[in-house]
């Protein structure tokens, strides 16, 4: 079959298509014959060697896929050849057969395609973590979004708006703002001045100036880190709850305790891998509450871009670039696998 097997790390440009084996199928995993495949800025670490975890090469990279299961192992049955599945598995996803661990693998309703399902999975899955499980955002409360155009970000406006919220998504550019306004966000904040000042400025004027009380949000969701996270906190009410999810700027920021002291703060991680690990019936029961969501067209899986299974290290690049909106996904001609 075709893949991309990383025999070495390095930028996106230096890995290139070509033949491996088809996995087989064992105990406990199914066969998925994938369709599409959905790209995320932990790909482009990880393909770079710069992910918190490195597989010793050669592996196939890849974590979100969609397709049709073809075979499955000993001890699977709750879904089958022929079904119709999203996976999100740790590696392995960027070639045209996976062989992903069953707790890994949703059944994808109908009205929720393959590209829908690819491009939504970790996305949704880490907003998910971050806005139900952390912040457990309540109707009416106050959330904010950096990143909001992102695919994190992107999710995690829509999933708080599904629960009730009030949510300002934090960009930096104007077509950035279309795209989170088309989500249905209730208010956007351009950024127009990156430094720490520029953007504690902005969480004290433009974001707590939305409301006339001037109390500040209940919850700050922050893919970006760096600066936006430190400046995060200044937009954050009386027990406000930050939400770590990434550092989009590559910057790990570090939090002042006395702030949060000052006004009583929480600071939360919100790591998605893990959840698979300690927390499996939570993530299973979020899936299935956004995969209902997006088939009912609730919400959207954000899906900008499709690109060939040949273009695919030219789509993490994109992210790598900050030249992406919204999803890339790849898509795959399955019709001679
Ligand atoms: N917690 C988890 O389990 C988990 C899971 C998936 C991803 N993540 C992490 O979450 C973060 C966001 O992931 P994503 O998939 O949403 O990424 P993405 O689609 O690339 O979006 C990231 C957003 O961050 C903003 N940004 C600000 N400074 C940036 C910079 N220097 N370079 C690139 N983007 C920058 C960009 O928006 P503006 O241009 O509008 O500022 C961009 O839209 C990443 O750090 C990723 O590793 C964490």
């Amino acid at each position: 079959m075709k893949a991309y097997e990383l025999t070495e790390y390095g930028p996106p440009s230096s890995h290139g298509l070509g033949e491996v084996a088809r996995p087989e199928v064992v105990a406990g995993e199914v066969l998925i014959r994938v369709e599409a495949i959905g790209l995320n800025y932990p790909d482009a670490l990880m393909v770079q060697g710069k992910y918190q975890k490195r597989p010793n090469p050669p592996f196939v990279p890849g974590r979100d896929c969609a397709g049709t299961v073809v075979a499955v192992g000993d001890g699977v049955d709750s879904v089958a050849p022929g079904d119709a599945v999203v996976a999100q598995v740790f590696s392995g996803a960027f070639a045209e057969f996976v062989a992903a661990p069953l707790e890994r693998v949703f059944k994808r309703p109908d009205g929720v395609s393959s590209v829908e399902g690819a491009g939504a999975i970790t996305v949704f899955n880490t907003a998910y973590v971050a806005v139900v499980i952390r912040a457990n955002v309540r109707a009416g409360e106050r959330v904010v979004v950096t990143g909001a155009a992102g695919g994190v970000g992107a999710a995690a406006v829509q999933l708080a708006k599904a629960r009730g919220a009030e949510v300002v998504g934090i960009v930096s550019t104007d077509a950035k703002a279309e795209r989170v306004r088309a989500l249905g966000v209730d208010h956007v904040v351009i950024v127009s001045d990156a430094t720490e000042d520029g953007l504690k400025n902005l969480f004290k004027t433009e974001v707590r100036g939305l409301w006339p009380d001037g109390r500040g949000v209940n919850v700050v969701v922050d893919t970006v880190g760096g600066h936006m996270f430190t400046a995060g906190l200044r937009g954050l009410g009386f027990a406000g709850r930050m939400i770590v999810v990434g550092f989009a700027s590559g910057d790990i920021p570090a939090a002042k305790t006395n702030y949060l002291l000052y006004n009583n703060l929480s600071v939360m991680g919100a790591p998605l891998d893990i959840h698979f690990a300690e927390s499996l019936s939570e993530i299973r029961e979020g899936t299935d509450w956004w995969l209902s969501l997006m088939a009912s067209g609730r919400c959207k899986a954000n899906v900008e871009k499709t690109v060939p299974f040949d273009e695919l290290m030219d789509g993490l690049q994109a992210l790598l670039d900050r030249t992406a909106i919204g999803k890339t996904v790849v898509t795959l001609d399955t019709s001679a696998t």
